[in-house]
C-alpha cells in the first residue's frame, strides 16, 4: 500500500467552538494536528489573558486521553484593547497572536473593528512587542459586492498597514483571490498567509450551480476558478509565505440549512486527507509537508514538531454527519487516510 509519512502538522487557523461542539470536533484535530491556532470568535469573543486562560483549560480537558495537542490561544481585537492589553498578551507563553475581525465581516464578528484605522496605536503595540496580527482580510461595506471584498481590503487596508508597520508580523488569513496571492509574493517576509482547503478544492459553482449548497458556504465567499488556480498554485510552490489553516469552522447542520445561514465549513475530520488529494492532484506531494508542518511553525517561531503522522492510499467514505454537523464533501469518498496508532 502506498503510504506518506510527514512531520505531524500545525492546523494554523481553527475553530473549535466551546460545550458539546468542543468535545465533538477537538479529537478530529487532535488526530492528526500537534498544535493549532485557536480563533477567539466565541460569544463573547475572548478578549483578555484571562478568558484565554479559561478557554484553554476547557480545550485541554477535551482532548482524548493518550494524545498530545497544544492549542495555541489567540485574543481578539477590539476598540476597546489597550496598549496594555497587548504588551501583558505579548509576554504570555500561552498567547500568539491577535485576531482582527472587522466588524459585521463574518461569523460572530459584531464586536470586531469599525474602522482599522482607529486601532494603529495597536498595531504600533503590537509591531514593538513583536506579537502577529492575523487578519480577516474583507471589508464589511454592505455596498461592497460580496466576491471583491478581499481585493478592497487589500486595496483599503492592507497597503497602508504594511507600509506603516513594516516589522508588524501579519498573516492574511484564509487568502482566495489571486490578488491576495500577489500581495502575500510581493510583500515582506514578516507577511505569511493561511490557504484552506475548501478554496483549494471548489470554486463557486460547487456552491451555487444546480442550487444552493449551504455546506460549502464560508466566508471569505468560494471564488472563480482562475483564483482557486492561483491559491493552488502557491500552496504547492514550495513559498514558506503560505502555510496550512482549515478555517475549519463548525456550525449545527439547521443553522446552516436555513433561510439565513451561517457561514462555515467542517473539514478538521479529515483535513489532512482533504490536503494530501489536492496535493496529490497538483502532483507536488513532495510540497505538502513544507505547507502543513514547517512553514506555520516557522512564521509563529515555535519549534517545528517531531513526531510523524502517516497517510495511507486508501479510499474512505466520509459520514453523513458528525452529531449535528455535516462535513465537508459529505457522503464522498476520499483517497488517503491517516493512520494513527492513537487511535
Ligand atoms: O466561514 C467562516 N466561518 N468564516 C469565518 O471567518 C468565521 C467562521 C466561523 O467562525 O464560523
Ligand atoms: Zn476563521
Amino acid at each position: 500500500m502506498k503510504t506518506f509519512t510527514l512531520t505531524r502538522p500545525d492546523d494554523c487557523h481553527l475553530h473549535i467552538r466551546t460545550g458539546a461542539l468542543l468535545k465533538t470536533v477537538l479529537p478530529h484535530t487532535a488526530r492528526q494536528f500537534a498544535r493549532a491556532i485557536i480563533m477567539p470568535n466565541l460569544k463573547p469573543p475572548v478578549t483578555t489573558v484571562a478568558q484565554a486562560l479559561v478557554y484553554r483549560e476547557e480545550i485541554l480537558q477535551a482532548i482524548p486521553a493518550n494524545v498530545s495537542f497544544e492549542p495555541l490561544m489567540t485574543l481578539y481585537l477590539t476598540a476597546s484593547t489597550t496598549v496594555d492589553d497587548i504588551a501583558q498578551a505579548a509576554q504570555h507563553p500561552h498567547i500568539h497572536a491577535f485576531k482582527l475581525y472587522p466588524a459585521g465581516a463574518t461569523t460572530n464578528s459584531d464586536a470586531g473593528v469599525a474602522d482599522v484605522k482607529a486601532v494603529y496605536p495597536l498595531f504600533e503595540a503590537m509591531e514593538k512587542h513583536d506579537i502577529p496580527l492575523l487578519v480577516h482580510g474583507e471589508v464589511a461595506q454592505s455596498e461592497c459586492d460580496i466576491f471583491d471584498r478581499e481585493k478592497a481590503f487589500i486595496d483599503e487596508c492592507l497597503l497602508d498597514m504594511t507600509r506603516r508597520f513594516p516589522q508588524l508580523r501579519i498573516v492574511f488569513e484564509h487568502v482566495t483571490t489571486q490578488e491576495a496571492v500577489q500581495f502575500v509574493e510581493e510583500a515582506s517576509h514578516l507577511i505569511g498567509a493561511t490557504i484552506t482547503p475548501q478554496h483549494l478544492l471548489f470554486n463557486r459553482n460547487t456552491l451555487l450551480a444546480g442550487g444552493i449548497k449551504p455546506h460549502y458556504y464560508c466566508l471569505p465567499i468560494l471564488k472563480r476558478e482562475k483564483h482557486r488556480q492561483a491559491l493552488l498554485n502557491a500552496a504547492t510552490s514550495g513559498n514558506a509565505k503560505f502555510f496550512l489553516g482549515t478555517d475549519s469552522a463548525p456550525h449545527l447542520s439547521h443553522l446552516k440549512e436555513n433561510a439565513c445561514g451561517c457561514a462555515g465549513c467542517y473539514s478538521a475530520f479529515g483535513a489532512m486527507e482533504l490536503y494530501a488529494q489536492v496535493f496529490e492532484e497538483a502532483n507536488a506531494l513532495d510540497k505538502l509537508e513544507g505547507f502543513a508542518s514547517f512553514f506555520g511553525a516557522d512564521f509563529y517561531r515555535l519549534p517545528r514538531n517531531t513526531g510523524k503522522i502517516t497517510l495511507e492510499k486508501q479510499t474512505w467514505t466520509i459520514p453523513d454527519r458528525y452529531d449535528e454537523i455535516i462535513p465537508l464533501k459529505t457522503g464522498e469518498t476520499l483517497a488517503w487516510k491517516v493512520t494513527n496508532p492513537l487511535f
